[in-house]
């Protein structure tokens, strides 16, 4: 690769490519002197370069998309079209020119990360993907070298930044879910369509390419539980306040003693103590714990133009000085190269509970839901319940000590079927930090 130019060219030119183009445009001095090396967009793949010509003149615009991968003059390819099947194909093309792929896209990674890892060793190039994960927060690259001498025990993150956006307004404000989404939608904070984001499945496929690095695992993201916050009540948010807790969509990802994983996608209740609570807004934070280091934690934001493409350029100067390529021949720590994971089934999962009972307000009902608890071994570590106001019914909030998610499914089960339970019960987890690092 020539030190004095690099050629690049950008499929799609969106939020995050404008955030590319300009930063190589603006800070082009700075990423010389700094690495010696001059980016050249040799070629920007839009579908309409009509819509594109007014804001960015002069960029060299097409719609050729296998013209310009395919273009000598081009070293680089910057994926950032998001997408799975024509971003795939193209992808392909690159990776069997040899040519090295900078992408942000975590649907493809996540479900074909395997495939295209192995595509691009046989080629003897690289795919960089930083800005697949945590927008602007360098997580792939603490993961796969900063944190390398560590055996990773937890990785535990906020990692949408819609979800939190919307939480936050929850929680601050006392909204509903509705109303939090549409003001987030009126902000641009979600999109139009909000789905993939607060079912969590963003969330998740962030988390099967986080904990591949960090478990030196194959993570698909079918290996994955995951519950969005679209259900989520606003009274369940203020309990867990009463409680000293707050609601925050977490993706986690946990290795036991014998290696297996546990990796999950869900609102969670965490302790107002713990610095996650504090991750507020679009902010995403990503808190790892590694044997020798104890806790870190990644902070900062998780999406938008700028911070994104901020990642993406750090992953064009690591293409460009091959050091990512180095990494990817010299590292065992790709999915392609890892085994698949030992996944713990969701159903043996530890973990405390939170869960909303609407129980009647008469004599017994207390003595019938912790008889149920009981017998499926769930111990209570907290009970609240409000004087009844008109109604007959009232909500009994309990929090739970360790039990395994398949007692605590069986037990409501139970309780549901109590004719002084109005069901379904609402259950959340409760997280706390890994024991050995809750002392300090
Ligand atoms: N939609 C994502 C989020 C940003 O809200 O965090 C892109 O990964």
């Amino acid at each position: 690769m020539s030190e004095a130019s690099t050629g690049i060219c950008l499929l799609g030119c969106g939020i995050v490519g404008g955030g590319v183009v300009k930063i190589l445009t603006d800070q082009a001095e700075l990423l010389r002197q700094r690495i010696g090396v001059r980016f050249d967009i040799r070629h920007v793949v839009v579908r309409d370069p009509k819509k594109h010509a007014a804001t960015y003149p002069g960029l060299p615009l097409t719609t050729d998309a296998h013209a310009a991968i395919d273009d000598p003059k081009v070293q680089i390819v910057v994926e950032l079209m998001g997408g799975t099947t024509a971003a795939g194909a193209l992808v392909e093309r690159a990776l069997k020119l040899g040519k090295p792929v900078v992408t942000a896209n975590k649907s493809l990674l996540a479900s074909r990360g395997p495939e295209l890892f192995a595509l691009a060793r046989k080629h003897n190039t690289a795919i960089a993907f930083e800005a697949s994960c945590g927008g602007g927060i360098p997580i792939i690259d603490a993961l796969s070298r900063g944190l390398v001498a560590n055996r990773i025990d937890a990785l535990v993150g906020i990692v949408n930044g819609t979800c939190n956006v919307i939480l936050t307004r929850m929680t601050r404000n006392g909204w509903s879910y509705a109303q939090a989404l549409q003001e987030a939608q009126k902000l641009g904070f979600a999109e139009a369509d909000p789905t993939l984001d607060v079912s969590g499945r963003d969330a998740a496929q962030k988390l099967a390419i986080l904990a591949g690095l960090a478990f030196n695992a194959r993570v698909s993201e079918a290996d994955i539980h995951v519950e969005g916050i679209d259900k989520l009540h606003p009274a369940d948010i203020q309990f867990a306040t009463d409680l000293g807790y707050v609601i925050k969509l977490l993706a986690i990802g946990e290795r036991d003693a014998e290696g297996r994983l546990t990796l999950r996608v869900h609102p969670t209740l965490v302790h107002k103590t713990d610095v996650l609570a504090e991750v507020s807004g679009s902010f995403n934070a990503i808190s790892i714990y590694g044997h020798a280091l104890g806790h870190a934690l990644f902070y900062g934001r998780g999406a938008g133009q700028m911070p994104t493409a901020s990642a993406a350029v750090a992953d064009l100067v690591g293409v460009a000085t091959g050091t990512t390529q180095l990494a990817f021949k010299r590292l065992n720590i790709y999915p392609d190269s890892a085994a698949p994971a030992k996944v713990l089934p969701f159903e043996q999962l530890q973990s405390r509970y939170y869960l909303r009972l609407t129980a009647r307000d008469v004599p017994g009902v207390l003595a019938q839901i912790t008889h149920a608890l009981g017998e499926h071994g769930i111990s209570l570590s907290a009970v609240l319940q409000r004087e009844a106001d008109e109604s007959q019914y009232v909500p009994v909030v309990i929090t739970t000590h360790l039990a395994r998610q398949g007692a605590m499914r069986a037990a409501l089960q139970a309780i549901d079927a109590l004719p002084t339970i109005q069901g379904p019960s609402v259950c959340l987890r409760v997280i706390d930090q890994p024991k050995e690092f809750a002392n300090g």
